[in-house]
């Protein structure tokens, strides 16, 4: 039997003097060449890394995070060239996005060449890559020299961490080690785009939108699945309940009277309310319990701010979070794709 408890490791680096020689680097590319897992930051959200192409740290990650097997895992690398190695071939338009976007938040899905280990690719015949933009990560990933498979670093079902005290809130006793690299840019995960077929498809909405894909190739299409709940999703982790808070989050797709209303409602049965608005929504709101979430003039906030403010409802124990609806404009369709999973109702006028 595999070891499942850990004294876990707490390693700081600051951005600026992380390096492959870096003696915290070295020690935290040791451990993933031992085939040991660890948290790290990436400009995304914090992912659990192991050596993509050992069966053992595979299994490590899937039974810290409680994750379920058929829900395949990202690998990371830290040089463009070692998408060469992972691969059967690199279409034109994975090629030119890239050139466009690496280091970044996208990832790629292409024809897996079977050099991972099985679990990484959860036995389908493609392989999802990223090369993240973060010095952190990109040190690491370049110390230890495999590539690495990475989800995000928090328990299966909840949100996302965007610092290294969220991955020990869910982790901490489970895996050999945390690296913290201070919190993290984007906030939400990376877009997922499939590269296998005629046109781009993306499976998963990210900090790399539609449009900014539209500006280098002529067309990309949305998995169906996002729009249509009765598709089946391509993208097999996109049909599980995600990045849930404690409390149930129902959405509110309404302007702000009938929020208030519903607010007003739920107190006079008795409920212990908590809402989740941007600053413009909540100077406007009158509720006990007001976390703010970004402005809604600027998304890139929200999306940043989205999981740190769902996280910090646990320890309110309120009985329901009511969450404000966004435009599905730019980062607005990743920002609702994940509001939309996380809650439990949706509810209108
Ligand atoms: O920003 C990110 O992508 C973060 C950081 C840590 O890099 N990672 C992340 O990993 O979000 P994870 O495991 O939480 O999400 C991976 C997503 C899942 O929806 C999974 O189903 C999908 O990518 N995926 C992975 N490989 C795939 C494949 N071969 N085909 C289709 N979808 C795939
Ligand atoms: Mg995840």
């Amino acid at each position: 039997m595999e070891k499942t408890h850990y004294e876990t490791k707490y390693w700081e680096v600051n951005n600026e003097e992380a390096a492959t020689d870096h003696p915290v680097i070295q020690a935290a590319g040791r451990a993933l060449k031992q085939e040991e897992v660890i948290a790290f930051p990436t400009e995304t959200v914090y992912g659990l890394g192991g050596d993509a192409t050992s069966d053992r740290a595979v299994k490590k990650i899937f039974a810290a995070k409680g994750r379920p097997q058929d829900n395949p895992l990202i690998v990371h690398i830290g040089k463009k060239e070692q998408v060469e190695t992972l691969v059967t071939e690199i279409p034109d338009m994975a090629q030119t996005f890239m050139d466009a976007f690496w280091p970044g938040p996208l990832t790629l899905i292409l024809k897996s060449n079977g050099t991972c280990a099985k679990g990484v690719t959860a036995g389908l015949s493609t392989i999802g890559i990223r090369m993240p933009d973060h010095p952190v990560a990109l040190a690491l990933l370049q110390a230890s020299g495999v590539p690495v498979a990475a989800p995000s670093a928090n328990r299966s079902g909840r949100p996302s961490p965007t610092s290294a005290a969220h991955v020990q809130e869910d982790l901490s006793g489970k895996i050999y080690g945390i690296l913290d690299g201070g919190t993290t840019g984007v906030g939400l995960e990376s877009t997922v785009v499939d590269c296998t077929g005629e046109v781009p498809v993306i499976l998963r909405p990210g900090g790399i939108t539609k449009e900014d894909l539209e500006q280098i190739v002529p067309e990309v299409r949305l998995d169906p699945a996002l729009k249509d709940k009765k598709e089946k999703p391509k993208s097999p982790g996109m049909k599980y309940t995600h990045y849930a808070p404690k409390a149930p989050l129902w959405l509110i797709n309404g302007d702000l009277e009938f929020f208030q209303q519903k607010i007003d409602e739920l107190r006079t049965e008795g409920k212990k309310v908590g809402v989740m608005t941007s600053k413009e929504s909540a100077e406007r709101l009158n509720a006990p319990i007001l976390k703010t979430c970004g402005s809604r003039s600027h998304l890139s906030s929200v999306a940043a701010e989205l999981y740190h403010t769902l996280r910090s409802f646990d320890s309110e124990q309120v009985d329901v979070i009511l969450g404000e609806s966004f435009p599905k404009k730019g980062i607005g369709v990743a920002i609702m794709n994940r509001l939309e999973k996380a809650s439990t109702r949706i509810i209108e006028p």
